[in-house]
């Protein structure tokens, strides 16, 4: 969602801006605009849709050496040039570049209004450059106006002021969204996400929430110190691929090999996750692991508790962090809790982390973005190493996920019951992983075939049971979001109770079938499906009765606690290609963003 860029230094900034923004446009938004100081005066752009639009209307050579821009995902009003940011003081002196919500901006608005201020906009933003303004009337610094104006604010900012009287600053405040300084000779760059300025360069400072700093080309001031992004501009870019998700799912055998090294100890037998900083003593006071993430990274959860059931024998589950931010929870001092975000920004996932540390209990992120805002209210936990995730439909940072609650889960296992031999088998398994999901991204041309055979379809079943469920229901969110086929996932058992009476030559199931000890169930829920005349493509490392199945998804053998992580990969496969098909816009579907930061 929306995406802040800034720059203050010797170079001309609008195509800093204009090129960090397209470096934002993964994250999703519906319009964009610029504000460059010109001889001490604002000039100001703004384009409802994409940010070719605004390169248009700003031209290639427009002056100025400083300036901030924005990407706008409507929240307060609809997609208007009106609305997108940057927004302005009535006497065009002040611009302000907003990610976050201002709650009581209702209120702000309506004593603005009886003050007899215009106000052109319909969202919150505006607000606050109003209240910027006049607070500056009165205060030495631009930053001191901004510190006294965001004391009367309720809600989450990032947020970038510039005052066209003075060119030489710039004022950022970051309060639950993300603003990072970038590090230049003779210039500094702002912005809201690390992809916008890894072009120019690696050193970056983040800001702590709370946190206002004033920023001049050559100088500024913040608590946290500079640190060095291992990420270039190439991360970001395409190469050879069709598109983000293709590169990404291709990614999954290094990105895997990341998540491993220096984290699987064979002569023990078990995992090394400093990170999480807990001694064997506190891990063994662990009586129970919950893990809470919002859509795929819940679904990670569940395999994740899984895992940790399995190998540790303590109970597990997953839950919405959406869900739970909101019902009161329970915080139990011997649990522990998993925060799980691939952006480290989604909103519900950080509520729930702040509800958490504000009840005392104890939490860690699995979180793939160094910096983020999930990654430091936990303040511990196990970085993803999955590389920048630009497709929005996430695929090697699930992965990542998975890898890690099995490391985490081995972990827990082996300062309990699981044997070292236990243990040595799933180190094993882990490293053998890499390797094993290259064969199955190797299956590409097969699974697009089968893929391409049922994209006439209009609804899908994904069907799965224990290991297998939530494989399944994460097989069946890659197929909805990046195809819009109405796919249901459902567990294999539940299917008789109910679902079985929309099963007919139309309604495809994707079975997804371990070879386990569940097998002999699997194959008789298949033969429920078959005997109502339901096609039926299995995602499987079992041997099948020949002619059960329409098709068969193959993946290698790996421990039967492991294979979920590898039966999760063809269904992204066929889910893509299945898109592929049907013409979608793979790496942008529609009414998506990448990163949640909304409510
Ligand atoms: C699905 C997808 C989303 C995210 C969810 C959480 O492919 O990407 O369901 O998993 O929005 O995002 P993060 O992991 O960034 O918290």
């Amino acid at each position: 969602m929306c995406g802040i860029v800034g720059y203050i230094g010797h170079g001309s900034a609008a195509p800093v801006l204009l090129e960090g923004l397209r470096r934002l446009e993964y994250r999703g938004y519906d319009s964009a605009g610029i504000a460059l100081v010109q001889r001490r005066r604002l000039k100001v752009h703004k384009a409802a849709g994409r940010v070719e639009e605004l390169r248009r209307r700003v031209g290639d050579d427009a002056p100025g050496s400083v300036g901030i821009a924005h990407t706008r995902w409507a929240t307060h009003g609809e997609v208007t040039d009106a609305n997108a940011h940057p927004h302005t003081d009535t006497s065009g002196r002040f611009a302000v570049v907003h990610n976050g919500i201002v709650e009581n901006s209702d209120q702000l608005r309506a004593k603005l209004i009886a003050d007899g201020v215009q106000l052109v906009s319909d969202t919150d933003t505006e607000a606050l450059v109003h209240l910027i303004a006049a607070r500056a009337e009165e205060t030495d610094t631009l930053e001191a106006a901004v510190r006294a104006v965001l004391s009367s604010v309720e809600g989450t900012y990032g947020l970038v002021v510039l005052d066209s009287k003075r060119p030489d600053e710039l004022v950022v405040a970051r309060n639950g969204s993300p603003i990072v300084l970038g590090v230049g000779e003779g210039e500094t760059f702002v912005a809201s996400d690390v992809a916008a300025l890894v072009r120019h360069t690696q050193q970056v400072v983040y800001l702590e929430d709370g946190e206002i700093a004033t920023v001049r080309a050559d100088a500024f001031r913040t608590s946290g110190r500079a640190q060095t992004v291992e990420l270039s501009e190439e991360d970001y870019e395409l190469g050879d691929a069709e598109d983000f998700m293709r590169k990404e799912m291709a990614e999954q055998p290094e990105a895997v090999r990341r998540a491993l090294r220096g984290r699987l100890d064979p002569r023990f037998a078990t995992a090394h996750l400093g990170g999480i900083r807990l001694d064997p003593r506190e891990l063994r006071n662990v009586r129970r692991v919950k893990f809470l993430g919002c859509g795929s990274a819940y679904y990670a959860g569940q395999v994740g508790a899984n895992l940790v059931e399995e190998l540790a024998r303590i109970p597990a589950d997953a839950e919405p962090a959406s869900e739970f931010r909101y019902r009161s929870p329970v915080i139990d001092s011997d649990t522990l809790y998993v925060a799980i975000s691939q952006s480290g920004e989604t909103l519900d996932t950080l509520a729930a982390v702040q509800e958490l540390n504000r009840k005392g209990g104890r939490v860690i992120g699995a979180v793939n973005v160094v910096g983020s805002a999930v990654a430091r209210e936990c303040g511990s936990g196990v970085f993803l190493h999955a590389g920048p995730e630009v497709s929005v439909a996430s695929t090697k940072a699930f992965t990542n996920m998975t890898v890690s609650f099995a490391m985490l889960a081995l972990l827990l296992g082996r300062v309990r019951d699981l044997s070292a031999a236990g243990g040595a088998r799933l180190v094993e398994g882990l490293r053998a992983l890499p390797d094993q999901i290259q064969a199955v991204l190797d299956t590409d041309a097969e699974v697009a075939e089968v893929a391409r055979r049922y994209a006439k379809a209009e609804h899908m079943f994904f069907i799965g049971r224990v290991r297998g469920w939530p494989v399944a229901r994460e097989g069946a969110q890659k197929l909805k979001e990046i195809s819009y086929l109405h796919a249901e996932a459902y567990q294999a058992a539940e299917l008789k109770h109910g679902p079985l009476a929309l099963i007919d030559r139309d309604m495809p199931s994707v079975v997804i079938v371990p070879n386990d000890e569940l097998l002999t169930k699997n194959i008789s829920t298949i033969e429920q499906i078959k005997a109502r005349g339901g096609p039926v493509i299995a995602v499987t490392n079992a041997t099948l009765p020949p002619g059960l199945v329409d098709a068969e998804l193959r993946i290698p053998s790996n421990s039967p606690e492991l294979d979920p992580i590898l039966l999760t990969i063809p269904t992204q496969l066929f889910a893509y290609h299945l898109a592929s098909a049907l013409g979608r816009d793979i790496d942008k579907p529609r009414n998506l963003a990448k990163s949640v930061t909304v409510e």
